[in-house]
């Protein structure tokens, strides 16, 4: 369970980002800020969408897979679906991709700007079920925040 302060990490996150033009940069951070403000997590990280694919970006843990096609796994699940995927129990899902061996259970959440699909965010677990509703709302929440500030970007990475 977590008691990640979600409404304190929308704000740190635009005090970070709000001014930063570069994607990448700004990116790195958004990722390095949840990984720290969350317990019980072995990996967190963005994945690009690259025509039909989606392609490693910023993360913090182990090396990871670098391409997903849409529709594989939960990362292409969610984002050909443009739906958040909370998964109690990753040998459960099917096509799972297991990327780390570590990883129980994972929080995909797509990632929009101007209405259209930049990529996804992906964070996992090393627990079972460590994922509560408040959480998937808590990280919507922050992705709508990392979304709308993207959108005053010209390009994202
Ligand atoms: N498990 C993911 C792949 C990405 S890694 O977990 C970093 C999936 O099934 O999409």
């Amino acid at each position: 369970m977590t008691n990640t302060d979600y409404r304190s990490l929308a704000s740190q996150l635009l005090a970070l980002l709000g001014k930063e033009t570069d994607a990448l940069a700004a990116t790195s951070n958004f990722v390095a800020l949840l990984y720290n403000a969350m317990d019980d997590v072995n990996w967190l990280g963005v994945y690009v969408l690259r025509g039909d694919e989606l392609v490693l970006g910023p993360f913090q843990g182990k090396p990871a897979c670098v391409r997903i096609k849409l529709g594989d796994g939960v990362c292409g699940t969610a984002a050909a679906t443009r739906s958040t995927q909370r998964v109690d129990d990753v040998h459960a899902f099917p096509g799972h991709i297991a990327c780390d061996p570590d990883s129980r259970s994972e929080l995909v959440v797509p990632l929009m700007a101007d209405h259209k699909l930049i990529g996804v965010l992906d964070i996992d677990s090393p627990s079972p079920a460590r994922f509560s509703e408040a959480d998937q709302q808590g990280i919507e929440a922050v992705c709508r925040t990392f979304g709308e500030l993207q959108e005053s970007r010209d390009a994202f990475i």
